[in-house]
């Protein structure tokens, strides 16, 4: 009797091994797949909270993975031992010799603990994998010809004015106090090229402030509509005093002063596009904006030079 029950157990405890196993091995395939699914999503453009639950199961299921491994199959986490005498007895040395001989021998054959340790350490390598993805968010170090996005726009010279609807413009068209949002024509209405047309009062511009001075026309004068500040648009203008203001965080830009900064968090004026007008009569760009639009970055400088 007392033979059977002592069999019924180690049966229980082989079972209860396999299961562990398998749900040691389940929990470390989806850490696996889970890190190699953040590498593909942050490759292929990126979704924030995809990539958040990814990190989160290739993260748990390494977790999951170690505990169920450590309390089923390394055994409970507090073992009471009786204190023996030293040195051991000639029967736990032999017992120990043998369990030690048969964990060497598992692992050279290919058994439990050899599986679980190759796919830790599948686990661990796919993770290294994966979080190398930040340094890609460095920035486009591996790639020279992605240096120009930022200092680029689709303004060249030539290219004529358009509103938002595709309609060309002449100067005559906006009234004295007037703004109008512009596009570069026959282009994809790219946002970083959106530019604002004011219409200034007679004699108002100090042309001596002006990143460019003869890239003006009548009082005309087009400034980047995207705030140096935090990217927000610049679409209130306050005539009276030919400011325009991002409602963001009401940065302020004198317009008849090159748009420099009045007022606000963002430290540099908004960078001006040079205008003319071409031979029938509409305005067109002269070339591209004085500066990188939009919020600063460290190379601001560096990148007009290259
Ligand atoms: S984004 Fe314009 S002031 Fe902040």
């Amino acid at each position: 009797m007392a033979d059977q029950t002592t069999t019924d157990e180690r049966d229980d405890k082989a079972r209860a091994e396999d299961r562990a196993t398998r749900i040691a091995a389940l929990c470390f395939g989806v850490s696996i797949l889970a890190a190699l699914g953040l590498l593909v999503v942050y490759l292929t453009g990126g979704d924030t909270q995809l990539e958040g639950i990814l990190l989160t199961l290739a993260f748990g299921g390494v977790a999951a993975g170690l505990g169920v491994w450590v309390r089923v199959l390394i055994g409970p986490s507090v073992i009471v031992e009786p204190r023996d005498p030293m040195p051991s007895r000639a029967e736990d040395r032999a017992g120990f010799e043998q369990d030690f001989d048969s964990t060497v021998d598992e692992v050279k054959v290919g058994g439990r603990r050899r599986f679980l340790l190759q796919l830790l350490g599948g686990a661990g390598a796919s993770l290294g994998l994966a979080l190398t993805v930040p340094l890609l968010s460095l920035g486009p170090i591996f790639d020279p010809n992605a240096r120009r996005e930022l200092f680029d726009t689709s303004w060249s010279a030539g290219r004529r004015l358009v509103t938002i609807e595709g309609e060309e413009l002449r100067p005559e068209m906006l009234a004295v106090d007037e703004i109008a949002t512009v596009f570069p024509a026959d282009s994809d209405r790219a946002a970083d090229s959106q530019a604002v047309l004011v219409h200034t009062r007679p004699g108002a511009i100090d042309l001596s402030t002006l990143p460019y001075p003869d890239g003006v026309v009548d009082g005309l004068v087009v400034y980047s509509k995207i705030c140096t500040h935090a990217g927000c648009p610049v679409g209130l203008y306050r005539a009276q005093d030919a400011e325009l203001i991002c409602p963001c965080h009401q940065s302020q830009f004198l317009v008849t002063a090159g748009a420099k900064v009045l007022s606000g968090p963002t430290g540099r004026p908004l960078p001006q596009l040079p205008i003319g007008v071409d031979d029938e009569g509409f305005l067109v760009a002269t070339g591209e904006f004085s500066a990188p639009v939009g919020p600063s970055f460290w190379n601001l400088t560096q990148g007009q030079d290259s």
